[in-house]
């Protein structure tokens, strides 16, 4: 089968195309015979080495993908043959808490992931996803989406009537903005372009806040607010925004802390946060169980990612500089059968 690899060592300029011997389903394990993948912020760090020790070459990068299943080992009793799956991001993590272990079992690295025509998985490491979502929508759920949906449903319980704030317009910000409308909540979203903000607005976004004309962005979210703050913040730029998050949010209100886009390392005002009763709260993709939950709201309400653009398999590299150069709204998809 056809794979993008990186073989020996990690970078944009080692990612190739390569072949390995097709796999075949032991007992319990599926073979998905791939048709999309979707990019995520997180691949492209990985590409570049900047994940962490765990992760080693050779590695098939990428998490998020869909598929079909073509073949079942013995004992296989979750997905039949010709079932249209998701592989999920964390293969270890069937509900509840995350386990000790759950970035173990991370597609895209350490684990082999969806830059692959087929994909050797545990049955308990996919999910069958509804008719409604094509296969390039379905590949853009196991990280961003099931992040955002962590965050505004899972942890966050958002009620109608409740005010979310959103960070960027980038993929997990585009799912947390369709998941919080459809949970009944007024959206408050940022994006450093304008253009980005009108269609956040056609999307359901209520207020568009231009982060670079604004810096002080928490202050409109106040006035928007009448001066007690949202509800609830999808924190995604990390160092620069999570002071203005803290600003942002009401007393007892939630910072749902995902992203690290301008950093990793932020000083933080503790006294904000402490006397005003401000629950932080990581959130780390999200389980099975909620990736489930995720596809019947999906399929119920009729929520439908945004896809960017779709890039055949073999012009990978170049939806990554596409994903890279941040012009992009939603996803970015790649077609394995084009
Ligand atoms: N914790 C988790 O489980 C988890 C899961 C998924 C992703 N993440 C993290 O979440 C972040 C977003 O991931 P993604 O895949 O959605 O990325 P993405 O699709 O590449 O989103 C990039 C967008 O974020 C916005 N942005 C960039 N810098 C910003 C800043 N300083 N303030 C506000 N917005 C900013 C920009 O939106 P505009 O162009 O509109 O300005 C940019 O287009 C990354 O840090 C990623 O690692 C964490």
């Amino acid at each position: 089968m056809k794979v993008w690899e990186l073989k020996e060592a990690f970078g944009l300029d080692n990612l190739k195309l390569a072949q390995r011997a097709d796999p075949r389903p032991g007992p319990g394990q599926v073979v998905v015979a791939m048709r999309a993948a979707s990019i995520n912020f997180r691949d492209l760090v990985v590409i570049k080495g900047g994940y962490g020790r765990n992760i080693k070459t050779p590695l098939i990068p990428f998490s998020d993908g869909a598929g079909v299943v073509e073949a079942v080992g013995p004992g296989v009793t979750r997905v039949a043959v010709g079932d249209r799956v998701c592989p999920l991001f964390f293969q270890g993590w069937p509900a509840g808490d995350p386990p000790p272990d759950v970035a173990a079992g991370t597609l895209g690295g350490p684990l082999d992931g969806a830059l692959a025509e087929k994909m050797l998985l545990d049955q308990q490491g996919v999910a069958k996803v509804p008719d409604s979502l094509s296969d390039a929508e379905a590949a853009c759920l196991p990280c961003a989406a099931l992040t955002a949906w962590s965050a505004i449903v899972t942890k966050g319980c958002i009620v109608p009537g409740q005010t979310v704030v959103v960070q960027g317009t980038g993929g997990v910000a585009l799912f947390a903005l369709q998941i919080a409308k459809a949970a009944g909540a007024r959206v408050i979203i940022t994006s450093s372009s304008d253009e980005k903000l009108e269609k956040a607005k056609a999307l359901g976004a209520d207020v568009g806040i231009n982060y670079r004309q604004e810096q002080d962005w928490s202050r409109i979210v106040k006035e928007q607010t009448h001066g007690v703050g949202a509800d609830h913040v999808v924190e995604l730029g990390g160092a620069d925004t999570l002071n203005q998050s803290v600003r942002a949010v009401r007393g007892g209100g939630t910072i749902s802390l995902i992203g690290v886009l301008s950093g990793a390392m932020a000083e933080l005002n503790l006294p904000l946060v402490l006397t005003r009763n401000v629950r932080i709260q990581g959130i780390t993709v999200g389980s099975r169980a909620g990736f489930e939950a995720m596809l019947a709201a999906m399929d119920l309400h009729g929520i439908k990612p945004v896809i960017d653009s779709v890039f055949p398999f073999d012009r990978t590299l170049e939806a990554l500089s596409h994903l890279a150069a941040g012009a992009h709204f939603g996803k970015v998809c790649i077609d394995h059968t084009a």
